[in-house]
């Protein structure tokens, strides 16, 4: 199933504590998002990539999408003060489409069969996420003193890639904005239409690069997979 990915760009990276967006920082020499880029740019099932950037670092990224020769990076959005607003004047740009996977451009080892699982699911159902089984014991607590163990067998971290019906994300995007709704993942929006949402078993290496010891496990992905 062919798609259009929108990524997100235009954090701060505050929690990786750098001087400048992480997504700038290199792995062996190499900005981190150019390895996000590169996935959907080899995907054959990607037809369009747009990105949310920062106004004032949107030329420095145009320089890299044109020296890296990302062909199939179609436009830019300027991002907003939180992600969702980010995404959200990125789907107010791109030219409608069938479906549109959502990813942030901090992860780039994800895997490009999960991205296929995805897009297929989200054409069939409406919308569908990559998430991965919880592996440790949770525990909710009061002032310090657990009340209640969790069920782990229904609980799944959530992560992106988020892929949706180009018609139902955008819609859920409108309303949230005009409820003043802010959710920390696309599919809230669209679980708050009451619409189902599929979940996608995606890889353990599929992280966010967020603090800085996720750099250390990033260049030991990009070790193992040279191996
Ligand atoms: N993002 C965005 N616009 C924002 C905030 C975040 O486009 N206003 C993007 C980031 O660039 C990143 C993705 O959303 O690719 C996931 O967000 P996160 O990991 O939280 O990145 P940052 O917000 O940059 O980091 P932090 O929260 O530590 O400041
Ligand atoms: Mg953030």
């Amino acid at each position: 199933m062919n798609y259009t990915v929108v990524l997100p760009a235009a954090g701060s990276g505050k929690r990786m504590k750098a001087d400048k967006n992480k997504l700038l920082l290199e792995l062996f020499g190499k900005p981190i998002f150019l390895y996000t880029l590169d996935v959907f740019q080899q995907d054959p099932n990607c037809d369009a990539i747009w990105l949310a950037v920062k106004e004032q670092e949107q030329e420095l990224i145009e320089d890299y999408v044109k020296r890296y020769n990302l062909t199939k990076v179609q436009g830019y959005a300027t991002g907003g003060v939180e992600r969702q607003d980010s995404v959200r004047a990125c789907l107010e740009v791109i030219p409608p489409c069938g479906v549109v996977l959502v990813h942030d451009a901090a992860r780039p080892f994800i895997d490009q069969k999960v991205i296929a699982q995805l897009a297929e699911t989200a054409q069939q159902s409406g919308a569908a996420i990559a998430a991965v089984p919880v592996k440790d014991t949770i525990k909710k607590a009061e002032n310090g003193v657990i009340t209640e163990t969790v069920d782990r067998n229904q609980l799944w971290m959530i992560q992106t890639p988020q892929a949706f019906r180009y018609s139902l994300i955008l819609e859920a995007a409108r309303i949230a904005h005009k409820d003043g709704f802010m959710g920390t993942d696309e599919a809230m929006l669209v679980e708050r239409l009451n619409q189902p949402v599929a979940i996608v078993e995606s890889t353990y290496e599929n992280i966010k690069m967020t603090t800085p010891d996720d750099l250390i496990y990033g260049k030991a992905i990009l070790e193992s997979r040279l191996q």
